[in-house]
């Protein structure tokens, strides 16, 4: 099988590639998702793969999905490989790519707003508070320190660009995009999947700091799609590191980003593409942090025989 994947060439209508994910088309009604073990930082993605990464990443979606099955209808089929061949028979000879990093879903028309919820004041957030007062326009109650707890989350939608960072949105402006009904039903169910998801995040040890969602429209139902809280979609810190008022470390890309950071502070790295090879060590570091962030949260280990 294989441990590693970069690009994935599926014998299926390629209908994206993220700077993660490769897309396909399954029929008309169905995609599948691959999460390759490719890694971004500061949104320039690495030379170097991260083993298991796209695993954990496809199974983190994949059981939270279940845990919140009886609160929310999802895009999800299977994330089974053997499933997901027996369902797409052509696929057999690629099982190895497949295993563990892939899952079949329904297709939808995706709503055009990420929804994004914040528990924590972090990230843009932060900046844009401690230069303004406000979020996304929204004010916000004065007197906030980095990395502060909301209670309650703040929604704070943005619209999906194509390149570059994400635009900040007011509710107003979602509401315009969407109606009313349609924006205010995102931001409920937004709310009480990030509520329930920080909720069992932190009794496992991690603070979901924050997170993007995503929803599509299938036969009339909104349902959530895509991935879903897992460390490259939202924000997740170490919980016996948290102190408020200062950055908190990342739990998945710390050993990463602190290694870019000091190339860049040595001058050997502008900050943009292409990045500085990794060395093998900062690879490890980063694949034994997703391992550790999968079992933390799922309390098991990834299986990760079946996968090398
Ligand atoms: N059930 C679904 N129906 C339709 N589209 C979906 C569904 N699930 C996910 N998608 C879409 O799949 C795409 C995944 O590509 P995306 O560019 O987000 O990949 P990525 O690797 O996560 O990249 P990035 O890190 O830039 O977000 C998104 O545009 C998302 O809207
Ligand atoms: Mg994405």
């Amino acid at each position: 099988m294989t441990a590693v994947v970069g690009t994935t060439d599926l014998p299926l209508e390629r209908v994206r590639r993220g700077k993660v994910r490769d897309v396909y088309a399954v029929g008309s009604d169905r995609l599948l998702l691959v999460a390759s073990d490719r890694v971004s930082a500061f949104d320039v993605v690495m030379r170097e793969l991260v083993p298991f990464k796209g695993a954990v990443l496809t199974q983190i979606t994949a059981w939270w999905l279940r845990q919140l099955e009886d609160e929310i209808s999802h895009h999800m089929l299977t994330a089974d490989a053997d499933e997901i061949i027996r369902e797409v028979p052509m696929l057999a000879a690629h099982r190895g790519v497949l295993a563990g990093r892939s899952m079949l879903c329904r297709r939808t028309d995706v709503f055009p707003v990420e929804c994004v919820v914040r528990g924590y004041l972090s990230g843009s957030a932060w900046k844009e508070y401690s230069e303004s007062g406000t979020l996304a326009g929204e004010r916000l109650s004065a007197g906030l320190t980095e990395s502060d707890r909301f209670d309650p989350p703040v929604f704070s939608p943005a619209t999906k660009a194509e390149t570059g960072h994400d635009e900040n949105i007011t509710i107003l402006r979602m509401r315009e995009v969407l109606g009313a009904t349609t924006a205010d039903e995102l931001e409920r169910l937004s709310r009480r999947v990030y509520s329930r998801g920080r909720d069992v995040a932190a009794d496992r040890g991690i603070i979901i700091a924050d997170t993007k969602f995503e929803f599509g429209e299938v036969d009339g139902d909104i349902i959530l799609i895509d991935e879903v809280l897992t460390p490259d979609s939202s924000r997740f810190w170490p919980a016996d590191q948290y102190v408020a008022g200062r950055t908190q470390p990342s739990f998945d890309k710390q050993p990463l980003r602190d290694w870019l950071d000091a190339e860049r502070r040595a001058g050997r790295w502008d900050g943009n593409a292409p990045p500085p090879a990794l060395p093998d060590l900062v690879v490890a570091a980063t694949r034994a942090r997703y391992l550790d962030a999968f079992q933390l949260l799922t309390g098991t280990p990834l299986n990760t025989t079946e996968l090398s």
